[in-house]
């Protein structure tokens, strides 16, 4: 997950491959909260691992429930419609499809609980549910403004003969958590629910109750506006369940397929034309998987197998489209973005929901759409988007995000855009609230020039902080990092490992070995052929031989495609000798560290008798001169700044003086003004 301030995604040409994608929210909230009030256990698969199904384990294991989870599979112990503790203080984040139905089963079943979230969830109605939740004798008390979370729930009087009235017209959350709640107090009595005024989002209720029914209540339903929950219903465990992927985190790769497989790039060829997206296909039971069809409509090629499904580029440019997008509520955000590669106006209608999810999402999109060039009118109900007029007219944008994973995901559908502009993200990890690894999917399957492909290099002599100051704005810009000196730390251990004198007889041979060679970096260890060899590489005797091997001219050239493949999405940070003069030439921004070798001659004196090894500071100032000077006249690859290379004195700055300016250089370097 990218937990950076913003990421800088560079501009996309293409897209192809397989993604897999992780477990809906709205299956797995729902069978987490049907598992615990069921008897028995149950066994669930492929549980959606975020925010959001995070929130609903919490609240479950605080009331009570038996948790075991392993990977994505996850065991709930039920509690056959009894509370383990009848007292609890829930923390309900931003989760919609947590609170609503945690509300509803909690009052009917009583105890003294209290319910919140973060500060946007206060701003999220819940009134006309507990509206219903009163009629019917739930004890519930509102603790900051009225119709809003934070909630007390009390012990309730429950009178349940009459029709117990709902609306449906503000968020269908509301009808869901009395479905879920209600066969809890059904033994002797149908319970009736009507939905006073139109049901939006019925697609959602469709889910609600084919779960329901997976979990042996039946509900009978009446059109949309009368449910009827049968007596002595009971909620019975399935043994085993597995979760569908999520259809609407399905349409941005959807969207992804109609905008660019297949396209061309210089020195990319042909992508590959079709993208396929496992763990969920055109029969699921999530009402979003009716994106497909407004995709069709734009011009996507969709074809669709037990789940799976794959999309082709269809008609381009897309076509405009006016639709009712009701049934369709999250995922039409997604034909958002495809209008901004559509001829002509694109009109989204029936979408008064999106003024209350995790943002106002109509102003939110309205705003940001804009930034990238796009003409957008809204109303109450609708937003109609028509693109930049030409790929002149776009315009690279820093988009916020307001703390809504869709509108992460969504706007990284700009990075396709025609003027090859790249799309900052603000506060990229909002996505971890249904696809923690969203980013990581996308680029998995993106293409791009490389030359597209962000590097900063770094370089200095030795104990100038080089490695640091990389290591860290690498996690800041969440880019990739390059550490070259360790790959000839490694190349220096696997030519002992070979029985190999690091000599320039053996010059080819050691170069032979490298390509060979299974080198990987996981955060901060290193593996040479499956061993990890991290501290192995780092200590002084493996740097000295790591110079030896660096000025044979054969092993330096053999590194150079290592080295390259380092280049990929969204970015590289790149530290070492001649990473900004031989490696990466066209890099943006190239910084050479230049402390004065006192400064770090007592910089390393005091890593090194905080690791208890003992050194004289003359000793060590004598030894680091010396090393710049045999480093700055060797005839292979010199300690010498790159001709554009941006120098650093970073001898009275700490690590974050230097890393933050080296960030302004950077910032200063990109297209979009400060986020
Ligand atoms: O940065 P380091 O101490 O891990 O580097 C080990 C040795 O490798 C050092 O002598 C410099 C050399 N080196 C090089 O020649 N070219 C690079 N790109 C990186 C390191």
């Amino acid at each position: 997950m990218f937990s950076t301030a913003f990421l800088d995604i560079p501009p996309l040409i293409g897209v192809g491959g397989t993604v897999v994608l992780p477990g809906s929210k709205s299956i797995s909230n729902r069978v987490l909260l049907l598992s615990a009030l069921s008897a028995g256990s149950t066994t669930l698969h492929d549980l959606l691992d975020s925010d959001d199904t995070r929130v609903m384990l919490d609240a479950l294991r605080a009331l009570g429930c038996g948790v075991r989870q392993s990977g994505s599979t996850v065991v709930i112990d039920g509690l056959a419609g009894q509370l383990g503790h009848r007292q609890a203080a829930l923390f309900m984040g931003n989760a919609g499809t947590a609170i609503r139905p945690l509300t509803a089963a909690l009052a009917v079943l009583g105890g003294d609980f209290e319910l919140r979230g973060v500060p946007r969830m206060h701003e999220r109605p819940i009134g006309d549910l507990v509206d219903a939740l009163r009629q019917i004798g739930c004890h519930i008390d509102y603790l900051g403004q009225d119709g809003f979370p934070p909630l007390r729930i009390g012990q309730p009087r429950l009178t349940l003969e009459a029709p117990i009235r709902v609306r449906g017209d503000v968020s269908s959350q509301f009808l869901t958590a009395l479905l879920m709640a209600l066969p809890l107090v059904a033994a002797t009595h149908d319970i009736v629910i009507e939905v006073v005024g139109e049901l939006i989002s019925r697609p959602y209720i469709e889910i609600t109750l084919n779960l329901l029914a997976r979990f042996g209540v039946r509900v009978v339903r009446d059109g949309w506006q009368r449910f009827t929950i049968p007596a002595a219903s009971q909620f019975q465990s399935p043994g085993t369940l597995h979760v569908e992927a999520d259809a609407s985190s399905a349409s941005y790769f959807i969207a992804a397929g109609a905008i660019a497989t297949g396209a061309r790039g210089l020195d990319l060829g042909v992508c590959q034309n079709y993208l396929r997206i496992e763990g969920v296909g055109a029969d699921s039971i999530q009402g979003d998987i009716r994106f497909i069809q407004a995709a069709q409509m734009m011009g996507a090629q969709v074809q669709s197998g037990p789940n799976w499904l794959q999309v082709s580029r269809g008609s381009w440019p897309l076509k405009a489209i006016d639709l009712d997008c009701n049934h369709i509520p999250d995922a039409a955000m997604t034909l958002g973005l495809m209008a901004l590669y559509a001829q002509g106006s694109t009109t989204l209608r029936n979408i008064a929901s999106w003024r209350v999810k995790e943002t106002d999402r109509i102003a939110a999109m309205a705003c940001e759409l804009r930034k990238l060039g796009a003409t957008v009118e809204e109303g109450a109900d609708f937003i109609r988007v028509t693109p930049p007029a030409t790929a002149a007219d776009w315009r690279a944008a820093s988009i916020h995000t307001y703390d809504d994973h869709r509108m992460a995901m969504c706007f990284s559908l700009a990075a396709f855009n025609p003027a090859a502009l790249p799309v900052r993200i603000v506060d990229p990890k909002c996505v971890a609230k249904t696809f923690p690894d969203y980013f990581e999917a996308l680029f998995s399957l993106a293409q791009t020039s490389t030359s597209a492909i962000p590097v900063l290099c770094v370089d200095g002599p030795t104990a100038s902080g080089k490695g640091t100051l990389a290591g860290v704005l690498a996690k800041t810009l969440g880019y990739h990092l390059l550490d070259s000196g360790s790959l000839y730390r490694i190349t220096a251990l696997a030519a002992a490992q070979a029985g190999l004198a690091l000599e320039p007889a053996h010059e080819q041979a050691i170069a032979d070995l490298i390509p060979a060679l299974s080198i990987r970096f996981s955060q901060d260890q290193v593996f040479l052929n499956g061993l990890e060899v991290s501290e192995a590489i780092r200590t002084e005797e493996a740097g000295m031989k790591a110079s030896q091997v660096s000025v044979l001219p054969k092993v330096r050239q053999a590194l150079i495609a290592l080295q390259h493949s380092f280049r990929q999405l969204p970015g590289l940070v790149a530290d070492g000798r001649d990473m900004g003069t031989v490696i990466f030439p066209d890099a943006a921004l190239k910084v050479f560290l230049t402390a004065s070798a006192d400064k770090r001659a007592r910089r390393r004196y005091k890593q090194l008798i905080s690791k208890g090894i003992s050194a004289t500071l003359l000793a060590l100032r004598a030894d680091l001169e010396a090393r710049d000077a045999r480093d700055t006249s060797r005839s292979i690859a010199p300690l010498r700044p790159a001709q554009d290379a941006q120098l650093l004195d970073n001898s009275d700055l700490t690590v974050e003086e230097s890393v933050n300016l080296v960030l302004d250089w950077w910032q200063s370097k990109q297209l979009f003004s400060a986020i």
